[in-house]
């Protein structure tokens, strides 16, 4: 194995713990997820997989540990000062307007996002043109440039999603986090949501992705961790995952779909 350059590395959790009163929900957890990958983070039910992600996007504090995006140190930020530096969670409390159009939806966080880059004086792209070209743009890219004038509410649940995630992209995150997208979608859905997220992943999006189906997980991922009572106990390719008896223990006693 090749020694990687910590440049490799957007997002290092180091020896993350949390307890909740005398439970131990995450355990001296280590997880480094590197530049333009899909990096998938399985294990059963209650493993720790919302807790690592809520600590990683700042809505909890860790008992022990650090978390470092994009060299930053993260845990002394707010959750708001994280979304700022490009770290977005999707799917977690879609702002979604009802009554407004889609366009309408997606130019309110471009907006803010717009304003506060100029602060942070890292915009490239939508600074240079309207905020309503860029929010069709990222309509587009999610599949819903025919219903742009359309209001929200008037979506099917698969579009909603779609939405939410455009409202996301409108930040222009570096990172996103996804804790289960598939959840509750019909096949037909999950089957487009893997492709959506392919195409987002390799316009050079890095993405890390909680998922209880396998077949999403398998067809996205670079790399997948395990995670089993908050200790993470195996890592690697899909392939090299799939076989190890150790992750196949884990699952034992969850039940089969
Ligand atoms: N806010 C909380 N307070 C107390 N216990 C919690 C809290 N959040 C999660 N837990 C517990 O921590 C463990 C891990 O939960 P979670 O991270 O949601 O697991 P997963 O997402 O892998 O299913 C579970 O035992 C859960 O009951
Ligand atoms: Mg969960």
């Amino acid at each position: 194995m090749s020694k990687e350059s910590t440049s490799d590395v957007m997002l290092d959790c180091y020896e993350v713990s949390k307890n909740f009163g005398g439970l131990q929900a995450l355990n001296d957890v280590n997880l480094k997820v590197k530049h333009n990958t899909i990096h998938s983070l399985i294990g059963p039910n209650g493993a720790g997989k919302s807790t690592l992600l809520n600590v990683i996007t700042g809505m909890i504090t860790p008992t022990h540990g650090s978390v470092v995006f994009d060299d930053k140190p993260m845990l002394d930020l707010s959750p708001h000062e994280i979304n700022q530096l490009g770290l977005a969670k999707v799917f977690q409390t879609p702002a979604i307007f009802p009554e407004m159009t889609l366009i309408k939806n997606v130019c309110i966080p471009a907006l803010a996002a717009r304003d506060g880059a100029f602060k942070l004086n890292m915009f490239q792209k939508a600074g240079m043109k309207s905020i309503e070209s860029f929010a069709e743009e990222t309509l587009e890219e999610v599949g819903l440039k025919d219903s742009v004038h359309k209001e929200a509410r008037f979506l099917s649940r698969g579009d909603k999603r779609r939405l939410e995630l455009a409202i996301c992209l409108a930040h222009r995150p570096k990172m996103l986090l996804l804790d289960e997208p598939t959840a509750g979608m019909a096949r037909h859905e999950t089957e487009n949501t893997i492709l959506l997220l392919r195409k987002i992943a390799d316009r050079g999006m890095t993405m890390v992705i909680v998922e209880h189906d396998m077949n999403v997980v398998f067809a996205l991922s670079e790399t997948i961790s395990v995670l089993a009572q908050g200790t993470i106990i195996a890592e690697g390719t899909p392939d090299e995952v799939k076989g190890n008896p150790k992750v196949i223990e884990a699952y034992l006693g969850e039940e089969q779909e």
